[in-house]
């Protein structure tokens, strides 16, 4: 018998942003294969999902070639952090890259309508506030950052190309700052770093002055914007900016989560690190007005809930770090 279900494949699922995505689409209805090479992903966010007849998870890296049949594609594939795109920088440009030219390949095989996970680090370090999508950027084709911001950039070039040459249904979202559950702990991200630090009553390391803004969007708001987005009518293709549009200063965020989390750590300041941009905002006027979407969830609610989830995995780390072996 044939099935009405949607068949979803999400690249990265494993992911922070994918697992929640796969979590969402499951819920909807879909039949979700999850791909993932498990570099920054991990099974423990898909765990919850294996029980469920709907959802598969396969280890496989989207440089090479992937031969599946679905109906749309959502490629997340890409590790996110600094810390993680720089450990192995040739690798990055070959998963955006490479992992590109695959997955449009499989969307072109199957006529499969194919959603792109873009970046705000697109626009580099801009000189204009807030990013329009229409802004082109300000990027060091040559820096520590290129591999990934370089990386996207061609990426977004491979998708408009198959799109104009090849007539596919596309979708590319810029994504800027998201933070929820799931993030990964170790990653260097602003959020996860300053909660983590927090709970452990380590220093909160802060850098450059901590007057640099950065404007965060808690996750769940982030994958209705996906689904919305890929629900939109074949003619709306983005580059579509997807984020919180209020900022915040790292600072501000610094005081806000040690007065959530009760922690009485000291702030150590650090030098900045190279092409960090000192200001990043999304201009969300467009997801606005094709998509009728902006973010709902306030800061301390969104961080309420990732200090949670942060609180439970230290705890379960604390209680497998003592637990006797054998
Ligand atoms: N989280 C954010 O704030 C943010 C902002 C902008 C863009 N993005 C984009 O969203 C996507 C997901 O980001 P995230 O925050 O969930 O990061 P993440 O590192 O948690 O997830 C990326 C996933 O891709 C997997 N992966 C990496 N290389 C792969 C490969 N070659 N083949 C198969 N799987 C591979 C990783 O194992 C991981 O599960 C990324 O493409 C990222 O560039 C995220």
């Amino acid at each position: 018998m044939s099935s009405v279900r949607k068949r979803v494949l999400v690249t990265g699922g494993a992911g922070f942003l994918g697992s929640h995505l796969c979590e969402r689409l499951v819920a909807a209805g879909d039949d979700v294969l999850c791909v993932d090479n498990y570099f920054t992903g991990r099974k423990d966010n898909i765990a919850h999902l294996l029980a469920v007849p709907h959802f598969e998870a396969m280890r496989h890296d989207i440089t090479h070639p992937l031969f599946v049949e679905v109906d749309e594609i959502y490629n997340l594939a890409c590790p996110a952090s600094p810390i993680h795109y720089q450990f192995d920088p040739v690798q990055t440009t070959k998963t955006s890259v490479i992992g590109a030219i695959n997955m449009l390949g499989l969307a072109k095989r199957l006529k499969a309508k194919i959603f792109q996970a873009s970046t705000s680090e697109v626009y580099g370090d801009p000189t204009l506030h807030p990013q329009p999508e229409s802004y082109r950027g300000n990027v060091n084709p040559i820096g520590p950052r290129a591999c990934y911001d370089e990386g996207k950039r061609c990426a977004e070039t491979l998708f408009f190309d198959y799109f104009r040459q090849h007539h596919l249904k596309i979708k590319v979202v810029r994504i800027f700052n998201t933070y929820g559950p799931r993030m990964h702990p170790n990653d260097g991200r602003v959020v996860s770093n300053f909660i983590v630090q927090a709970l452990k009553g380590a220093p909160l390391t802060l850098y450059g002055d901590g007057n640099q803004t950065r404007a965060f969007c808690y996750v769940d708001d982030l994958i209705d914007g996906f689904v919305k987005f890929m629900a939109a009518p074949e003619a709306v293709t983005g580059p579509l900016n997807l984020g919180n549009p209020v900022e915040t200063s790292v600072a501000e965020l610094a005081d806000t989560i040690l007065q959530m989390t009760g922690s009485r750590s000291p702030l150590i300041r650090r030098p900045l690190p190279v092409d960090d941009p000192t200001q990043r905002c999304p201009d969300v006027a467009q997801a606005q007005s094709l998509l009728g979407w902006r973010p709902t969830t306030p800061l301390k609610d969104g961080l309420a809930r990732t200090i949670e989830y942060f609180d439970k995995l230290l705890a379960n780390s604390r209680v497998l770090e003592h637990e006797p072996a054998g």
